[in-house]
């Protein structure tokens, strides 16, 4: 069983994805896997940038990532065989994530990665829940429970300002949301790939609500589509 979760940057997909497959775990005789498949774009623009690509040249970054092992399990993303869970989410990476998710080659490479990973949960018996911004449009279309989970750029922005002052750092609110609508029109506008809301997708939008609240929601519309043990 396939459930995805795409959705804009700063909704909490991460967190709700980790979170909701434990509680269908929990509810269930079956185990959930999480898929961050974010976290395998990243991974490119990191390689990217310890090998000092030239980022106008697509065909350097494309042939990292053709000769690259990426494994995503537990939570933790490795680069060959390096734990690069943290070092991929730094700002330095983040800025140049688009260069891996906006290119069509790499995008083939990870979709397929995506797909490879899924199966090997599946016959084992386990479900997944993957997230992203194309996992319920491109990668598993068939998937029986989609969602598109959502808050307005206001919200992600307030929360991400409390994020980084909950980590003694300062932000500007005016920046974070500059910084949040240019990614969504970039994720939205990319050829390949790009993110929009599945057809048949269960719309989420979180304004309001606390991780908790989404989480247990979600996990409510799962049961409602019969996710079996
Ligand atoms: O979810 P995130 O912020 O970790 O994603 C990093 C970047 O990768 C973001 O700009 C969108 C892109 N991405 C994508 O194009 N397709 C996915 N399935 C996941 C992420």
């Amino acid at each position: 069983m396939i459930i995805t979760i795409d959705g804009p940057a700063g909704a909490g997909k991460s967190t709700v994805a980790r979170l909701l497959a434990l509680t269908l775990s929990e509810q269930s005789e079956k185990i959930y896997e999480y898929l961050d498949t974010g976290s395998m774009y990243r991974t490119i623009a990191l390689l990217g940038l310890r090998r000092n690509v030239d980022w106008n040249t697509p065909r350097q970054l494309e042939k990292l990532a053709e000769n690259t092992a990426i494994t995503v399990n537990n939570g933790k993303t490795l680069l060959n065989s390096e734990d690069v869970t943290e070092l991929v989410r730094s700002p330095e990476v983040t800025d140049k994530t688009h260069f891996a998710a906006d290119n069509p080659a790499i995008r083939l490479i990870m979709v397929a990665l995506q797909r490879s990973i899924a199966k090997q949960f599946l016959e084992c018996g386990k479900g997944l829940v993957t997230e992203g911004r194309d996992q319920g449009t491109a990668v598993f279309p068939d998937a029986p429970v989609k969602f598109f989970l959502t808050a307005t750029p206001e919200e992600r922005a307030k929360r991400r300002l409390g994020e980084l002052q909950q980590n003694g750092k300062q932000g500007n609110f005016n920046e974070i949301l500059q910084r949040i609508t240019e990614r969504d029109l970039r994720d939205a506008s990319r050829s390949v790939g790009p993110m929009k809301e599945p057809t048949n997708a269960i719309i989420v939008v979180s304004d309001g609500m606390t991780i908790e609240d989404v989480v247990n929601q979600l996990a409510q519309k799962c049961k409602q589509f019969q996710v079996k043990p």
